[in-house]
């Protein structure tokens, strides 16, 4: 399963990025209104930054008006993906959309009927939102699982992207149950990263290897091609 980050800020995509792990990224108008910067600014910075699919959203509620959108926020970058609600109107758009060559992510997506609606418009990404299905006590892994068993028997070359992720479980079980991908927000990453014996075992490595101050100045030539090896 790939990953990308589900961010409107740059300097969340500059860390991440640097890590190796990104293969994209997914906005939304409220992540991108919490910024400083302008939203063309920030999506043209972040598909320079993670050199993959980048997810612009689509405002207008008609679907001419979403596809002049979605046309528009293609010419910021070659890595904008449309991003479109779910809705008759959002079907429509995405069907446009693809039929020009653009890829398309369909985002509110809450059920196995609405993924399969969305993927026979032509969707490039299904985003089904795991938190927001937790928030009102509906169990977000049998609906993506739903979602994924609907799609796969039908050959559709849609991809599951499992959005609003909350915590590192949500990530796994999205890995286990097949999702093509995931798009986590920056704290998600950073509570990956963690692990306590993570953090011993290097602290003890170091410490060891620090009693002996003549394995230091081995390493130290080592590294400049002065040392025996
Ligand atoms: O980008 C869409 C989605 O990931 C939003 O997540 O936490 O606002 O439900 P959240």
């Amino acid at each position: 399963m790939r990953l990308f980050i589900d961010t409107g800020s740059v300097r969340e995509v500059e860390e991440v990025a640097a890590w190796g792990v990104l293969s994209g990224a997914t906005t939304n108008p409220s992540l991108l209104a919490k910024e400083e910067s302008g939203p063309g600014e920030a999506i043209k910075r972040i598909c320079e930054l993670v050199q993959g699919p980048v997810s612009a959203e689509v405002v207008s509620r008609d679907p001419k008006e979403m596809v002049a959108e979605g046309r528009a926020l293609r010419t910021l970058h070659e890595h904008v993906v449309v991003k479109v609600p779910f809705s008759p109107a959002g079907l429509t758009a995405t069907r446009e959309l693809r039929a020009d060559g653009h890829p398309v992510n369909m985002t509110l997506v809450f059920s196995a009927n609405q993924a399969l609606l969305s993927a026979e418009a032509g969707a490039t990404y299904v985003s089904c939102f795991m938190g927001r299905l937790d928030d009102i006590s509906v169990d977000s892994t049998a609906v993506l699982r739903e979602i994924v068993e609907t799609l796969r028997p039908g050959g559709v070359t849609s991809q599951v992207l499992a959005a609003s992720l909350r915590h590192p479980m949500h990530v796994v079980t999205a890995a286990k149950l097949g999702c093509e991908v995931s798009t986590l927000p920056y704290k998600v990453f950073q509570a990956m990263l963690a692990h306590p014996l993570t953090t011993a075992g290097i602290d003890k490595f170091e410490a060891d290897w620090q009693s002996k101050p003549e394995f230091g100045q081995w390493l130290e030539e080592l590294t400049s091609g002065q040392a025996v090896r």
